[in-house]
């Protein structure tokens, strides 16, 4: 009996959710919080998303689901790239079902004229050698970029606080703004401009991704997806005295999880660089956070291990290294 390859719809919660335990299964030997609640996968896979398409891909042997494959095919921007992920059972691993898993998300992502692809791969800190390294060499993924996950212990940013509000005395210049999901009216356009920035401003190793525009049309589209599926994108904004946004950070807390967080976009524009913005808007985004969830224990991020100065404030805030990602790419 062979083992077939299906796509199926996300919105067949059987299907999903035997898809879901596959993932989960295949990441529950990580750190951190690798793997979304089920309450979340049901909602936003579903969700109609005005910045990228999903394929989901099941491998099945009889009645059971022992492979799940995703594709991502952004709408707005980066029109040559896709991202593959692919999982297998970790009894059902070394039989050739995660290789052919990502040769079909890859027929998938050529047929949309996609010849770029990108995929991610977890290790303990530092590991050399492992198995998803060798699965990534083996089907063809070269490393574009390293980043470390990292992960922030709640308490620990409580007991550091008050020595960070002093440290971020030098930002008082700027006001800061924050809001849930939805950016008020009078910033949307100038946060639109600087979100613009953000792939010429991030260090990207040699991933292939170009910087676009956000307009506040596709500001407003991607906040509402947010609202839709709730997750909640607490973010501060710094306003320069003429009234321009200088700089962004968020934390995002879905409502299906409340006790955890990731840190999403932070940017400071460069002309506002060296005023402690990074630092002060991480502060006040962390803050809001614990201020709207007090149950928060635990917060996420991932930056390039070259990214010397957002690395600086995330130690400042307590971040501690959990995992090495490996940014993988392949160019059909
Ligand atoms: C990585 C993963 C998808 C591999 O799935 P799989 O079905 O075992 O992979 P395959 O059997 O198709 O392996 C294809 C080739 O990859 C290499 N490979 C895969 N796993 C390996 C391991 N643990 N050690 C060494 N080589 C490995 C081998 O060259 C293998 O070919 P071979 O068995 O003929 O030697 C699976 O282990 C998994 O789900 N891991 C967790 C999620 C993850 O890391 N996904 C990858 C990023 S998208």
């Amino acid at each position: 009996m062979g083992v077939d390859l299906e796509q199926i719809n996300p919105r067949n919660q059987a299907a999903l959710r035997a898809w879901w335990e596959v993932g989960r299964a295949a990441t529950a030997h990580r750190p951190g919080n690798p793997w979304p609640a089920w309450e979340q996968t049901r909602v936003t896979l579903p969700a109609d998303d005005p910045e990228g398409a999903v394929t989901v891909l099941a491998a099945i042997d009889g009645r059971e689901m022992v492979g799940a494959g995703l594709l991502v095919r952004p709408l707005r921007d980066n029109l040559h790239t896709a991202t593959v992920d692919a999982y297998v059972r970790p009894d059902r691993t070394r039989e050739g079902i995660g290789r052919r898993l990502v040769e079909e998300l890859e027929v998938v992502a050529a047929g949309d004229g996609r010849r770029t692809l990108h995929a991610e791969v977890f290790l303990a800190p530092g590991a050399t050698g492992t198995g998803p390294e060798a699965f990534a060499a083996a089907t063809g993924y070269g490393v574009a970029s390293r980043e470390s996950i990292r992960e922030l212990a709640v308490d620990d940013y409580r007991s550091r606080h008050d020595r960070l509000v002093e440290e971020a005395a030098p930002a008082a210049a700027y006001d800061v703004v924050t809001f849930d999901t939805v950016c008020p009216d009078v910033h949307v356009e100038s946060f639109g401009r600087l979100l613009g920035t953000l792939l010429d401003e991030i260090p990207l190793g040699d991933l292939d991704l170009q910087a676009s525009a956000w307009s506040p049309e596709r500001v407003r589209a991607a906040e509402q997806r947010q609202v839709g599926i709730g997750r909640h994108v607490l973010t501060a904004l710094a306003i320069a005295p003429d009234g321009s946004v200088a700089g962004s950070s968020d934390v995002r807390v879905n409502e299906t999880d409340t006790a955890h967080g990731q840190v999403g976009i932070t940017l400071v524009d460069p002309a506002h660089r060296g005023h402690r913005l990074g630092l002060a808007l991480k502060v006040a985004t962390h803050d809001l956070a614990l201020a709207t969830y007090p149950g928060l224990r635990t917060v996420e991020t991932s930056n390039a291990e070259v990214n010397a100065h957002m690395n600086a404030v995330n130690d400042a805030l307590g971040y501690r290294t959990i995992e090495t990602l490996l940014e993988l790419q392949k160019v059909l």
